[in-house]
């Protein structure tokens, strides 16, 4: 495969590459090339691996230069004798002058400083993040984080749409209001690309200057304005396949077990988008697929699917208001399987048999062992839960990877804020 792809590129003998064992063996001996300690990245004891040494190679701590062959575990970088690369051996500051950043903030014309950054689920770019449905329950979209203050003076509500605008670009996103955003300050994911949603990349506002030193981009230090977009439709999409979409329109994607589904929004009256063509683009169904429709202009509520031999290849549900899409969660587990009899009409109508069973967990807190919001506090209500180890032992949640317990520590403060008898009296 490796060779297949180098010698359509034409660079067979360069990458004449047997298998990714052949190419780590080439990269450690390259760490070591010339290398007399002035590169501290030295993995050249690995260079002779055969290949089933590679297969079971468990992970390494570097550096394991060839001298230290078989590789010394203890072997710490910067830890020993050498030290940093510098001349005395140690760490050195450098002193910067501060330089403002390019474009100065809070410019009448935008007067929010934007501030990009991580959210807890996702890394980079999200190429392998954004394959696994868990990482992205809790956070399926690209929201953008305003202290309700700031928000509510612009006109925003929490789970609207907003146009984001900066000198360099602009981007419509989903508002989440955050006490604890500081005032005249907003943030941004930067994981979502547009393979993922329309809003992305987020980098697409951040303009092009770079510390002259580090070459780091002013990635927290964006003006910005932020105006309300009137939500004018809601849609949810299934389909098995994940090519971005295309329109004047907000989406998001997150992957379910057999395909991917959409979150959609426009702010132009549907009638104007809402065509065979338009919807059979947003499908992207093979030709042969049926197709099955369901219309209520009055309530604007449309409803298509198409099946392949008789099995879910996609489905678009769209609708004025929120309220009148399905329970997702159902719908999802429906993709690829079969659709026969009566199950046909009850899919159009958003209730696929026997898939809404159990309790609404609510929006996701904790991915690892996917507990939701709802859950939690009903949880914490009827079982007078007030602490994390609490929690932990009724519902696993917070008990693995926890990155969740933040967030389960708000939620308990809020629950023992909300059940104070205090917090029922009147003010005066
Ligand atoms: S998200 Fe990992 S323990 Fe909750």
């Amino acid at each position: 495969m490796l060779a297949e792809v180098a010698r359509r590129l034409g660079w067979a003998n360069a990458f004449s590459y047997r298998s990714a064992a052949d190419i780590f063996r080439e990269h450690a001996a390259l760490s070591a090339f010339e290398n007399d300690g002035a590169r501290r990245f030295d993995i050249g004891a690995l260079a002779e691996l055969s290949d089933a040494e590679y297969d079971a190679l468990a992970p390494v701590q570097w550096p394991v230069p060839r001298a230290t062959s078989p590789p010394a575990p203890s072997l710490r970088l910067l830890g020993g004798a050498q030290g940093f690369p510098t001349a005395d051996g140690r760490a050195n500051f450098v002193p910067t002058p501060l330089r403002w950043p390019v474009e100065p903030p809070l410019a009448a014309s935008r007067p929010l400083l934007l501030n990009t950054g991580r959210v807890r689920d996702q890394w980079h770019t999200m190429t392998r993040t954004g394959r696994v449905p868990r990482l992205l329950l809790h956070r399926g979209e690209p929201l953008f984080e305003m202290h309700p203050d700031d928000a509510e003076a612009l006109g925003l509500h929490d789970g609207g749409l907003a146009r984001v605008e900066s000198r360099d670009g602009a981007a419509v996103m989903r508002i989440r209001f955050v006490a604890d955003q500081r005032r005249g300050s907003v943030f941004a994911p930067m994981h979502w690309s547009d393979a993922f949603s329309s809003a992305g990349p987020i980098d697409a506002l951040v303009g092009g200057a770079t510390d002259p030193v580090s070459g780091q981009p002013e990635l927290k230090a964006t003006p910005v304005r932020v105006t309300a977009v009137e939500t004018r439709w809601r849609g949810f999409l299934l389909r098995r396949r994940a090519t971005p979409l295309a329109g004047a329109f907000y989406w998001a994607r997150v992957p379910v077990a057999e395909g991917h589904a959409y979150d959609l929004a426009g702010w132009t009256p549907l009638s104007e988008s809402l065509s065979d063509a338009w919807v059979g683009a947003l499908l992207d169904a093979p030709r042969q697929a049926e197709l099955i429709a369901f219309a209520d202009p009055g309530r604007g509520a449309f409803r298509y699917a198409r099946l392949v031999d008789g099995r879910l290849d996609a489905c678009l549900f769209l609708a004025a208001e929120d309220a009148f899409l399905p329970d997702r969660r159902g719908l999802a587990a429906m993709l690829d399987a079969a659709v026969e009899g009566a199950a046909r009409s009850q899919l159009l109508a958003g209730l696929p048999a026997g898939s809404l069973a159990g309790d609404d967990p609510g929006p996701i807190v904790c991915a690892c062992f996917a507990v939701g919001l709802k859950t939690l506090q009903r949880a914490i209500a009827n079982d007078r839960l007030t602490t994390l180890a609490e929690l932990g032992r009724a519902l696993r949640a917070g008990t693995n990877c926890g990155s969740c317990r933040p967030e389960l520590g708000e939620i308990l403060a809020r629950h023992r804020v909300e059940a104070s008898p205090h917090a029922r009296e009147p003010a005066n």
